[in-house]
């Protein structure tokens, strides 16, 4: 347990990451690991990773992702994309899901039929799909930046960028979507003090 609040007192919005400092590949191998094994709604794993690595391509992002340096000085940047086809009830990589629980083919019906209901009323808007498997892009990036920091790796999540222009930088086909990026890499200036509302204001019991 403490090992793991030392990592949530570590980890922090990293800024500047110092661009000499390459993340080791094995370590960084095990931060897609603890993306790939996060959990997901019916398990559908609707995050598709992009690590972009490419110089060019970070320079082009840049200024999409209101000029942050993390884009282009981090040691690996991730942009987490979802894929809105692949999710709609009814589809064969739906039906793949919950076919390699080695459930009977009744059993594999009665899923697609309890996944379509819950999606029934949230994928006719795509919108409302993409915010779906967005939220869950966030757990799988939450969850490596923890992890990150018991490496002692640094990250830094990011929102503020241009949605559209980054998915046309990206190139995405359409019902593909960025929901976050993520940097990850080694601070230059020390941690900022985490400033966070106490206990009682964010926690009530009933
Ligand atoms: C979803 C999300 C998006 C964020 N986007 C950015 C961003 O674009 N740029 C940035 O520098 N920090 C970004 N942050 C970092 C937050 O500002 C930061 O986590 C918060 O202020 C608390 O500070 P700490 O993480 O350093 O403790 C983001 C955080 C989250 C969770």
């Amino acid at each position: 347990m403490s090992q793991f609040l030392d990592a949530m007192a570590f980890r922090h919005a990293c800024k500047v990451f110092d661009t000499e400092k390459q993340i080791p590949a094995e370590e960084f191998d095990s931060l897609l690991e603890v993306a790939r094994t996060s959990p997901s709604s019916f398990g559908m794993e609707p995050w598709r990773l992009i690590v972009v690595r490419n110089e060019k391509l970070r320079k082009a992002l840049k200024p999409s992702c209101w000029n942050q340096s993390q884009i282009t000085d981090c040691s690996e940047l991730i942009v987490f994309t979802t894929d809105n086809n692949v999710v709609r009830s009814g589809t064969p990589y739906v039906r793949k899901m919950f076919e390699r629980r080695g459930l009977s083919a009744e059993m594999v019906d009665t899923y697609m039929g309890v996944y379509k209901n819950y999606l029934a009323d949230i994928e006719n808007d795509e919108l409302l799909l993409e915010n779906w498997t967005a939220k869950q892009c966030y757990i799988a990036a939450a969850n490596m930046m923890t992890y990150a920091a018991t490496l002692k790796i640094d990250s830094c999540p990011i929102e503020g960028f241009d949605k559209e222009e980054v998915e046309a930088i990206l190139d995405l086909p359409e019902g593909r979507y960025v929901a976050l990026l993520c940097a990850f890499g080694y601070r230059v200036n020390p941690q900022s003090e985490q400033k966070r509302l106490p206990i009682t204001q964010i926690v009530e019991y009933r």
